[in-house]
């Protein structure tokens, strides 16, 4: 069996208590293959980057790179989080196209496939993930690397309507198309992948599942991401998990929990949010002092100006609506700017009668899968949950929303805390089997699987 190589952004910290679900899969999978994962460490340096560090974690191997200043600033805030990320999340209007950081991109993407040309074997098999890496293939295939290489897009793909304004969507769908293979969330990124590719890029589709543009050709497939739904479930019996239970239940005793967990990112719709928890609030008066909204906002990309904003604007909606409809024994959001053990989180959503996920735009959100892995399959809280997230997709028994529509959202939320025993049942039960059947592994080796089939690349000329 071939080693794996992953590569990403960033690297999981073996120390860190509370990584990102994208972590979390990615590690799931190496350490089931072993294999090596190579991305940037996290250091910022004022001079040119210096050889990977390299060490062991379990069956892998672990190697970073640092990024130069100068870096740092034009490719991960500058192309990745001020135009891939707004874009790719139907965002124009907070994208900066500034030249200068598409050149920071390309520099980085050389950088990363220089060092880690010479920590390949030949039958090694790459997967490269997210949008921070989509030049990586044909910077590797110039400098002559031979071997497969897929990647997966963590994010929404857009529509060309938004792909179209990035001054440099030519030469980055023409990077693309260097993959063997790429995977997609959703039918949705798909439809707008192909859509890019026959209607802008004058491609066609050569045969099933294979796209033809540029002068090449690339697999293109869906393949949702999951998450290990039964690890998830057991974290609920552990002892922090119990003991935010305990602690909720104590507290919230006759109250009932709806619970969101976001980074505090413009995508997550936590304005729209609180919107809808007002409306809901003022329509229907009988969950004031009932029901209460825990938000917690993890931090993230804090130097950056749209995450000041959204922040600012969260917490003063959050400090508003207590203040509108507070009491001196409740509130109805209890909001932490925190980052949360994933024991934690689980013994959250277990006490939570309500999982509320509203993103305006998502990838998948593992968020709301989790949810469902936590509940209590005797008493499971009700999903509500973004028409706009990836995930709604594979969830359809979750009870959808608009999450622009604070109105019709409260409507489903009213729905969710009344929804009777029975139906939550129901719901749960198939929603927990469709998680468990397309879990993280199941995810992990369709992609594998189909990035097999891909013919070995031919070396290409620089
Ligand atoms: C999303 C992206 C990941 C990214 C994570 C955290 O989930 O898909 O690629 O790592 O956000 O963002 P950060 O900028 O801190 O890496």
């Amino acid at each position: 069996m071939s080693r794996l190589v992953i590569v990403s952004n960033r690297v999981a910290d073996p120390q860190d208590a509370a990584p990102g679900g994208l972590a979390i899969a990615l590690e799931e999978a190496l350490q089931r293959h072993g294999g090596l994962w190579f991305g940037w460490g996290g250091a910022v340096t004022e001079q040119s980057p210096a050889q990977p560090s390299i060490r062991p974690w379990g069956a892998v191997t672990v190697a970073t790179t640092t990024l130069e200043r100068c870096d740092h600033d034009s490719y991960y805030s500058g192309f990745c989080n001020n135009v891939l990320w707004p874009v790719f999340h139907n965002r124009l209007d907070l994208a900066a196209f500034n030249p200068s950081f598409y050149e920071g991109y390309q520099r980085v993407n050389r950088q990363f496939a220089q060092q880690l040309l010479p920590l390949l074997q030949p039958d090694d098999v790459i997967w490269v993930h997210d949008y921070h890496l989509m030049a990586l293939a044909s910077e590797l295939r110039a400098l002559g690397c031979q071997q497969r290489i897929g990647f997966f897009l963590h994010i929404p793909f857009p529509p060309l309507v938004a792909l179209g304004a990035v001054p440099q969507h030519k030469a980055l769908m023409q990077a693309l198309m260097a993959f063997d293979l790429v995977g997609l969330q959703s039918r949705q990124d798909l439809q707008h992948f192909e859509s890019y590719v026959l209607a802008q890029a004058d491609g066609r589709i050569s045969h099933r599942h294979h796209y033809r543009a540029h002068g090449q050709q690339t697999r293109c497939e869906v393949f949702p991401i999951g998450i290990d739904a039964r690890a998830f479930a057991a974290l609920t019996d552990t002892p922090p998990a119990q003991q935010v239970q305990a602690t909720l239940e104590q507290e919230y005793r006759q109250r009932r929990l709806v619970v969101g967990i976001d980074r505090l990112d413009y995508s997550k719709g936590l304005p729209e949010r609180i919107h809808a928890f007002r409306d809901l609030l003022e329509r229907h008066p009988a969950h004031r002092r009932s029901a209460t909204l825990v938000q917690i906002g993890s931090p993230t990309r804090e130097h950056l100006l749209a995450y000041a904003a959204i922040r600012r604007q969260f917490e003063s909606l959050c400090g508003a609506i207590n203040g509108d409809f507070g009491e001196l024994d409740w509130m109805p959001v209890r909001y932490m700017h925190q980052v949360l053990t994933r024991a934690q989180l689980a013994g959250l959503c277990r006490s939570a009668a309500v999982g509320l996920v509203t993103p305006l735009r998502d990838g998948m959100n593992l968020v709301a899968k989790e949810f469902i892995a936590a509940q209590d399959p005797a008493d499971p809280g009700v999903l509500v949950l973004s028409r706009f997230a990836g995930a709604a997709e594979q969830l359809q028994e979750a009870l959808l929303v608009n999450p622009y529509d604070a109105h019709s959202t409260a409507n489903s939320l009213d729905q969710a805390l009344q929804m009777p025993l029975a139906e939550r049942i129901e719901r749960h039960q198939k929603l927990l089997a469709r998680i468990e059947a397309e879990d993280v592994h199941w995810w992990c080796q369709r992609f594998l699987q189909a990035l097999d089939q891909c013919q070995p690349a031919m070396p290409r000329k620089p």
